[in-house]
């Protein structure tokens, strides 16, 4: 039962002392956020897990961001995941091997240089492979501010794996159209000479639990509630965010809402886990779900279970480390170099 788990963690926990620190994404259940020591969104973590100086670092999250902890950290301290299946599948949808076949494709097609943008979700390999082509990471944050930095330095962008994000950022640019799609599952819509022709090369991905959300949701709550106000994450399709009131990472909701008077109301555009903590830490705000809660929970962060966090604390209390995430060190460098231009930007 829940009691007997939550004494089992604290008792690990106590054992542990501060050997551990856990951190939990703002997608994560309750009871994982109730046990974690910093709760934020992706970039918020990694800098908390570059910030710590103990020896474990518990990720509440999925795999990219237990790897990005890893890629930033000292080597004497490690990345735990209590679930080895936490993967966001957008993170899968452009993998290293794929998107290099892509980029001989596109090119070959041009002159041209073009700068790869891969947003954090994605994972370490990938990343690597933006750096070694003068590229860099962004996060849902700071998209706009890699696109500039993309701008200066070459001629066209090709952004992967999240064509909303992308597409939101070109809109947001003014480069609306300039863009273009690249499915790279539909070799009948790959046209590299006409891809080139555009600024803005968008990669096929999306977030499944995002792409879900759609502006009649948004015309809903308006009709049910006069005074609502709508925020959505940029990983929203272009019209959601396009008819939303305000867009912005998880960082930024959560924001909003701490920073939003008694009484108002915000309906709430992202996974459902958030809004329900949101409602929870600020009964003064009214906080509602922009749709049905089945239309919005992501079954990746779902993975981490209260009881695997338990075991992974209870067998490091007995001396075994499990479900470690180790990037590989030749891929480490050139990530963290990605990771770095970020972090100038
Ligand atoms: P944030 O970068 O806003 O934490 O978002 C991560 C994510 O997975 C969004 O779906
Ligand atoms: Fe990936 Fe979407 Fe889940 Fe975020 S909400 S981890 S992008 S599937």
């Amino acid at each position: 039962d829940e009691d007997e788990r939550t004494r089992r963690i604290d008792a690990a926990l106590e054992e542990l002392g501060e050997d551990v620190v856990i951190l939990g994404h703002n997608y994560q259940r309750r009871e994982i956020v109730d046990h974690s020591d910093f709760i934020g969104d992706s970039y918020q973590l990694s800098k908390e897990a570059a910030n710590s100086d103990a020896k474990y670092v518990i990720f509440g999250g999925v795999t990219f961001m237990a790897e990005s902890a890893d890629i930033i950290i000292d080597d004497s301290q490690s990345v735990i995941l209590p679930s080895m299946e936490a993967s966001c599948p957008m993170a899968g949808m452009a993998e290293a091997l794929q998107v290099d076949a892509a980029w001989a494709e596109i090119t070959a097609e041009t002159d041209a240089d073009i700068i790869p943008i891969t947003y954090m979700n994605s994972y370490a390999d990938l990343k690597a492979f933006c750096a070694e082509q003068g590229g860099l990471v962004c996060t849902s944050s700071n998209a706009h501010k890699a696109f500039e930095y993309a701008f200066e330095k070459g001629d066209k962008v090709l952004f992967l794996p999240d064509k909303h994000l992308g597409e939101n950022t070109a809109h947001r640019l003014g480069m609306e159209d300039e863009t273009v799609e690249w499915d790279p599952w539909d070799p009948e819509s790959k046209d590299a000479a006409k891809a080139v022709e555009n600024d803005v090369i968008l990669w096929d991905g999306y977030c499944q639990v995002h792409e879900r959300f759609r502006v009649d949701h948004i015309e809903q709550i308006r009709a049910e509630h006069e005074d609502a106000k709508v925020i959505v994450h940029p990983e929203c399709r272009r019209e959601v965010v396009e008819a939303a009131d305000k867009a912005g990472s998880t960082a930024t909701i959560t924001e909003t809402i701490e920073n939003a008077d008694p009484g108002d109301t915000w309906a709430i555009g992202t996974e459902i886990h958030l809004t329900n903590h949101l409602q929870r830490w600020h009964p003064e705000v009214n906080v509602l779900p922009l749709c049905g809660e089945a239309c919005m929970d992501c079954n990746a962060m779902r993975q981490i279970d209260p009881n695997y966090l338990t075991w992974v604390l209870e067998e490091l209390v007995e001396g075994r480390e499990r479900n470690v995430i180790e990037v590989a060190p030749e891929e480490k460098e050139l990530a963290k170099l990605a990771l770095d231009r970020m972090l100038e930007i």
